[in-house]
């Protein structure tokens, strides 16, 4: 047997990452009856409603430990403030939301595996998403001898048949919702149903942290948000840890109809889908460290910063967080912020979150340098020569290119 591989015996004890949904209610159930096992789930708190019934709802159908932990701290300390220091966006829109989420809850799976001895960690993702993958590259990482479970690949129930086996099994099957929701402080995803169909327009109905847009107030509000070195500290003065500035934030942009996202994505097995994301906090927090970290660095770091946000950003979506280059950028993300400090205002209104002012003691605008007005120490003629340099390569090309081309004949005077 490969170091790389889990024993290959059915498991004694698994650990269930449970959210108390129809799916992982199920699946206590079926790994206690397809391997006689010991079922113990974990909910991790990140933000979302039903993580404090989780535990009662477990106990109920027969694990023999329900754990809940409050993480919501250490998701906002440790994730969202590594993912505002890296614009973290997967193809120009989604801001990581779940992504996000999934490496810690698998951290924490690791840990509690250990601590109950279980031999096996079992998730309710399916087959053709991208969160089988974080858990699994993640748990694989961390404890390689643990072995991972994933019924949703194998049990082979579509809607009816898991609902017919809930009721045989005492399962409560509550009203049934056709899309599928993932929230936690940084977000909100939501697909299927018929958001399947990508020329549909998202109903407002499905919306929980956002007004639509048309509904939000007539009038803008402004909010100031202060950032020192790379992290967002204060919400209109009042100083605050990350997690009750997201959660005030979510609150304020959120009535404003800023954060829907409406997004058609490439995930790592292959698939292309459609998933509408509100993310309040997230998008204004985003665009707001963006356009300070803009003010306070040169051109030569902002365009190696796009380059590494993009990177880390595609690392966190596919599933590689325990991936040593993440370290490296992170480290690469903490120096570019050092200097990322100051205030930015935005303007909240019918949908939009927009910066209309940045002010920092690190700027590298410089008003003398960029004034049109009487202060102008910009020297215009130096410009001149920059031109004919900076040109050089250009022109000469050009003018290569010229003699080489035929020059019409018999028209010219
Ligand atoms: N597409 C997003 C991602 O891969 C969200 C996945 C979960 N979405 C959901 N509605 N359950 O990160």
């Amino acid at each position: 047997m490969s170091v790389y591989e889990p024993k290959n015996t059915d498991p004694q004890k698994v650990l269930l990452l449970y959210s108390g949904g129809l799916d992982t209610s199920c699946m206590v159930k079926w790994i206690q009856q397809q391997y006689d096992a010991e079922v113990t789930t974990l909910t991790l708190y990140l933000g979302q409603d039903g993580a404090t019934e989780a535990r009662k709802k477990a106990l109920d159908l027969g694990a023999s430990r329900a754990y809940v932990l409050d993480c919501l701290d250490e998701f906002a300390d440790y994730y969202l403030s590594k993912t505002i220091k890296a614009n973290g966006l997967y193809q120009h829109g989604y801001p990581l939301s779940t992504a996000l989420a999934r490496p810690l809850v698998a951290e924490r799976a690791v840990e509690i595996a250990r601590m109950e001895e279980a031999d096996a960690i079992a998730h309710g993702c399916t087959g053709k998403g991208n969160d089988q993958v974080r858990f699994e590259v993640s748990i694989k990482s961390l404890a390689p001898d643990i072995s991972v479970m994933a019924p949703v690949r194998r049990w082979n129930m579509d809607r009816e048949t898991e609902k017919a086996f809930a009721r045989e099994n005492g399962i409560p099957v509550g009203p049934s919702s056709e899309y599928s929701v993932d929230a936690n402080l940084w977000g909100r995803s939501i697909e299927c149903g018929p958001l399947e169909d990508p020329y549909r327009e998202p109903p407002s109905e499905i919306f929980r942290y956002v007004v639509p847009p048309e509904m939000a107030p007539d009038a803008p509000e402004y909010t100031e948000i202060g950032f020192e070195s790379g992290l967002p500290v204060t919400l209109n003065g009042e100083e605050m840890r990350l997690a009750r500035l997201v959660d005030t934030l979510n609150g304020l942009a959120g009535h404003h109809g800023v954060g829907i996202i409406d997004h058609v994505e490439d995930r790592v097995v292959g698939l292309k889908s459609r998933e509408v994301y509100e993310c309040p906090a997230a998008v204004t927090l985003l665009s707001a460290h963006a356009d300070l970290e803009r003010f306070c660095s040169t051109i030569h770091q902002n365009e190696v910063k796009a380059f590494a946000d993009r990177k880390w950003s595609e690392l966190v979506y596919k599933g590689l967080w325990h991936d040593p280059l993440r370290v490296d950028l992170d480290a690469l993300m903490d120096s570019m912020n050092q200097g990322v400090t100051g205030k930015v205002r935005v303007k909240l209104f019918k949908g939009r979150a927009m910066v209309v002012g940045r002010v920092s003691e690190n700027a590298v605008y410089d008003h003398d340098l960029a004034t049109y007005g009487r202060e102008d120490v910009f020297d215009q003629t130096a410009s001149e020569g920059f031109i004919t340099i900076w040109g050089l390569q250009t022109s000469v090309a050009c003018r290569t290119k010229r003699a080489k081309t035929p020059q019409p004949v018999g028209d010219e005077v």
